[in-house]
């Protein structure tokens, strides 16, 4: 296994929530390095940039205004498998479904405020850590 780099964001339900350390001391504790971290309020620009792979899906302006309904942690975590470990944190993308112990099932109500965004692939953690973090 090779050591990668995804992008994670804490969206505005859990930053509201106050779990901010509480996620992130998650990661820690799975042996993934914070490398990179920003506390920003995303533009409508900004989350329709960064979703744009589902800007043809019925739940698009929805996820836009959420996104954008107040500040996100926006996080570069670096770490043996970072991209699939991460993704195994924060349990399937609606936390009804997700595993016991996972970010999602601890602290998300719903599909549409589900606490964490993590790259799922490769190309798509290149693509986001440079769309917020540069080359
Ligand atoms: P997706 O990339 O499918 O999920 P994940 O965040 O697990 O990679 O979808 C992106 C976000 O869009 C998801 O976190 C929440 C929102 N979403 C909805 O609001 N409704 C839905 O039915 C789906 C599939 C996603
Ligand atoms: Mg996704």
């Amino acid at each position: 296994m090779a050591v990668e780099r995804t992008l994670s964001i804490i969206k505005p339900d859990a930053v509201a929530k106050n779990v901010i350390g509480e996620i992130v001391s998650r990661f820690e504790k799975a042996d993934l390095k914070i490398v990179a971290m920003q506390m920003k309020q995303l533009s409508k620009q900004d989350a329709e940039g960064f979703y744009a792979e589902h800007k043809e899906r019925p739940f698009f302006a929805d996820l836009v205004a959420f996104m954008t309904s107040g500040p996100v942690v926006v996080q570069v975590l670096e770490g043996e498998n970072a991209i699939a470990l991460n993704r195994e944190l924060m349990g399937t993308t609606n936390p009804k479904e997700a595993a016991e112990g996972t970010i999602r099932r601890d602290f998300a109500e719903s599909i549409d405020a589900n606490a964490v965004h993590g790259s799922d692939s490769a190309s798509s953690a290149e693509r986001e850590i440079a769309y917020f973090f540069g080359a």
